[in-house]
């Protein structure tokens, strides 16, 4: 067999170690060890792990890098960034917008990642960040495959021309169908903005992501609703719950009532946990919660979960750069999830969880599917993570489309090596 490119010696984020991938026609044509046939161009990829690309499944591309503009969130709160935002709105140009998101998924493809579901707020009767991000996905496409959600930032039922500019909107082409239940004017509002937005979904074949229950309210129950319409409309495997931050601190027998539900219901759940980190928890004294939804319970409940990296240098966020390993490292902390298969888990929620939950095609190490790659300066996800470990190649259909070079610091150090080895191998010093 003849390959246009093979990686020799990959380790895989499954744990198989010294495989070689070779590539054909942008295709992944075959994973195994020492792969013989003729080869276009070999990488020497030993002891590297190598991964399909990152996965961000929930960002807002409208709002990122704009931090500052018209000024800083002193709050820190979810409210003052949504009002923060309300001031900037009518002030985007569309050549802003376009510029500003070009720039973050360069960053973005240059740590990694191949797919991005973007929210874009359809709460602005211009519908300019919606033509915008669509010009957008069109520009990315042959390197970053971009999701657009329709988003009524201002609420649904609590913005007058929310309805008729979310159906605008998929009318243009944007893929899926957002929500904000818990910034409607009551728990009632909410309820019916779930149920009404499922049915726009379940009319137009479309995919569900809504912000759901993103509050530090114990009775914010909305991912109940979200969970009975999908099951009513038969949306199973179609519908996400964002955030869910509300779960971290609902009661433990409800939530014991909720997740199996959830998890018959294909009701899959994205936390954002450098979001939830800083947003939740903003009106405690102490403690102060964490607020990241139960990941782990849910993840054990056999309900798919992904980490999102929500904002990056925007009215909620100052901080960020598009790296899903930060997203990760955040995530094992915040989430408790210090042990090798937490930690893989959390691996998994930046790769493959989120990937399903895209309904990307084609995604995977394994024969048939696209050659989009990671070669990561680590050997398993474990050391991946640790390191936030450098991004030395990525791959797009074969061809390499960012490469870094490897983090080498020079030390100088009486009685010491000339290199400081971040790789350290656990154990090899006894
Ligand atoms: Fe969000």
């Amino acid at each position: 067999m003849s390959f246009d490119l093979v990686l020799r010696g990959a380790n895989l984020p499954d744990g198989r170690t010294g495989v070689d991938i070779g590539v054909k026609d942008g295709l992944i044509a075959a994973v195994a060890p020492a792969l013989t046939g003729d080869a276009g161009r070999e990488i020497d990829v030993s002891g590297r792990l190598v991964s399909p690309p990152f996965v961000d499944p929930h960002f807002h591309m409208d709002a990122t890098l704009s931090l500052g503009l018209p000024r800083l969130n002193r709050s820190g709160t979810l409210l003052e960034g949504i009002a923060l935002w309300g001031e900037l709105k009518p002030q985007l140009t569309h050549e802003a917008v376009i510029a500003r998101a070009l720039a973050y998924c360069d960053m973005a493809v240059a740590q990694g990642i191949g797919a991005i579901r973007s929210h874009v707020d359809v709460c602005d009767d211009r519908l300019l960040a919606v033509e915008a991000l669509l010009e957008v996905k069109r520009k990315v496409a042959p390197y970053l495959d971009l999701q657009l959600v329709a988003f009524p930032q201002d609420g649904f039922y609590r913005y007058p021309n929310a309805e008729a500019n979310l159906l605008r909107a998929l009318d243009m082409g944007v893929d899926v169908v957002g929500g904000i239940p818990h910034f409607e004017r009551t728990m009632a509002d909410g309820a019916r903005s779930v149920t009404r937005l499922c049915e726009i979904a379940a009319e137009r074949g479309l995919l569900v992501d809504m912000h759901c229950d993103e509050t530090d309210d114990p009775l914010s129950r909305h991912v109940e609703t979200l969970t009975a319409e999908t099951r009513r409309l038969g949306l199973a495997g179609r519908v996400t719950g964002s955030h869910l931050t509300s779960m971290h601190s609902m009661d433990n027998y409800y939530v014991s009532k909720l997740l199996p539900l959830m998890a018959e219901a294909g009701v899959a759940a994205i936390a954002n946990p450098l979001i939830n980190i800083v947003i939740q928890g903003r009106h405690d004294t102490y403690p102060k919660r964490r607020g990241m939804t139960r990941v782990p319970e849910m993840m054990a409940a056999g309900i798919t979960v992904a980490f999102g990296h929500d904002c990056v240098m925007d009215p909620w966020y100052p901080l960020g750069s598009g790296d899903m390993l930060d997203v990760a490292h955040m995530a094992v902390h915040v989430g408790l999830m210090t042990s090798l298969d937490g930690m893989r888990q959390c691996f998994d929620a930046v790769t493959v969880n989120a990937a399903r939950i895209l309904h990307l095609d084609g995604y995977g190490i394994e024969p048939r599917c696209k050659a989009d790659l990671v070669v990561l300066q680590a050997a398993d996800p474990m050391e991946a993570i640790r390191l936030k470990a450098t991004r030395l190649l990525v791959l797009r259909r074969g061809q390499v489309i960012a490469e870094t070079a490897p983090r080498i610091t020079r030390l100088d150090l009486p009685g010491r090596p000339a290199q400081v080895d971040l790789n350290f191998v656990p154990g090899s010093i006894r």
